[in-house]
């Protein structure tokens, strides 16, 4: 067993990169790095303030708890050495008699990479989007990954906000089964497939702003998928929500399927977007009203209605951003808000102080995960888990 998370499969080894000032923050920081789960450290003799490289030599390799690699990186590289290149080649040499596991030597080549903000990087120890070696660890179950763990994902832009990553990775691996999920930060999607064409990539979600491009890019598609938007008159009875005026605010994907879903379920619909023309669209495809996002504070031709936003205003990190002014909101019964993140958006908290109900985001999110997570493995949803893992968002 590795440090309590399961049987290593993955021989593939983590690598924290140390840097500090003094040769006692590095062994501090050595020693976090092994709790956290780091198998070797990389450390940076060229971050140290003042380095007497025989003695310093020695005491890091001495108290260290992991392999280590030194890497003495001079300034044309990126790194912080502005000394001449023998002192510098004179200390990696004495590191590989002292013992050191790994030695890394940089040579000057005619061309190299430039990196912007390199030193930004360094310095908060990873690259943005590069996750943490926790993260490795507990969230992308890395241990337990081989050539054969299939890759599944979620495409959006941005993407970092989605829990989906938390939700199947605990499940995949309670369920054994061998597999990824990941943030994907996509800009254009039919490029990204025609890249990652590889076919360990078994199965993706799709968010904001690429749901319905990503359509157009299936071989094929779900009739459920393909009837949103080209479904009329259902009747509905029985259904809370025959008969009730549902406003749904946004004609993207999530607008388009709980458009189709209420007039399915026989509700009057309204559609309120930024974008008029994709209200007015998505309005006639499930024959119903359309308006502006201008108009909607002043449409209140009844009270006892419905809200649902499925636009990301509210989403972190534009908390107090809200579609509808609280004025309005005492119009409406039910306000439901797609947006998770924050799970108690100023849309919920303002519809709920002026007496609606609420229903949050994380409910929709946990649905369509059961079916999501179904489809991906074949296997029942662990509903209670999943459950479980939301109930602190
Ligand atoms: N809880 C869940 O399980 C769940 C599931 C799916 C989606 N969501 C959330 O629902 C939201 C929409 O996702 P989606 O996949 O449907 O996205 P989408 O297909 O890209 O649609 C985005 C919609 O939001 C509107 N919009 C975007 N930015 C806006 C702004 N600043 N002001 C006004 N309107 C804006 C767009 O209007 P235009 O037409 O004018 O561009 C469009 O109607 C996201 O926040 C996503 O996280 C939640």
């Amino acid at each position: 067993m590795e440090s309590g998370v399961g049987m290593r499969k993955n021989q593939t080894l983590i690598c924290a990169p140390l840097m500090a000032d003094t040769v006692d923050q590095l062994v501090e920081l050595m020693h976090k790095a092994k709790l956290k789960g780091a198998d070797i450290v990389e450390i940076r003799l060229d971050h140290l303030k003042s380095f007497n490289p025989q003695g310093d030599i020695e005491k890091l390799i001495k108290e260290c708890p992991l392999p280590t690699l030194f890497t003495y990186r001079p300034v044309w590289e990126g790194g912080q050495y502005d000394g001449d290149e023998n002192s510098r080649f004179d200390a990696l040499r004495l590191a590989m008699e002292l013992g050191a596991d790994h030695i890394d030597i940089e040579l000057k080549v005619p061309f190299y990479p430039e990196f912007e903000n390199i030193q930004d990087c360094l310095w908060k120890g990873v690259c943005p989007g590069q996750p943490t070696i926790e993260e490795l660890v507990s969230l992308y179950n890395f241990r337990l990954m081989d050539s054969d763990t299939k890759v599944f994902g979620i495409i959006g832009k941005p993407v970092s906000h989605s829990k989906s990553p938390k939700l199947y990775n605990r499940a995949f691996k309670e369920d054994g089964v061998n597999g990824v999920f990941v943030h994907l930060l996509v800009d254009d999607v039919p490029k990204f497939f025609e890249t990652y064409s590889s076919s360990d990539f078994s199965g993706f979600s799709c968010t904001i702003p690429h749901k319905e491009v990503a359509l157009t890019c299936c071989d094929e598609v779900d009739p459920v998928a393909k009837v949103v938007g080209s479904q009329h008159g259902a009747s509905g009875i029985g259904s809370p929500l025959a008969g009730k005026l549902f406003i749904v605010i946004g004609a993207g994907g999530a607008g388009r399927a709980l458009a189709y879903g209420a007039k399915e379920k026989g509700a009057r619909v309204v559609i309120a977007n930024r974008t008029y023309d994709r209200a007015r669209e998505l309005a006639e495809l499930v024959g119903g009203q359309a308006l502006s996002l201008a108009e909607l504070d002043s449409f209140h031709p009844e009270t006892g209605m419905i809200l649902a936003n499925t636009t990301s205003i509210g989403m972190q990190p534009k908390v107090e951003e809200t579609p509808v002014s609280k004025e309005a909101l005492k119009y409406y019964e039910l306000v439901f808000d797609a947006v998770y993140t924050p799970k108690i958006t100023r849309l919920l908290r303002e519809a709920e102080e002026v007496g609606a109900k609420i229903v949050t985001g994380v409910e929709m999110f946990i649905g369509q995960a059961y079916e999501q997570y179904e489809r991906f493995t074949g296997l029942p949803a662990p509903k209670q888990l999943f459950k479980e893992i939301m109930k602190d968002y």
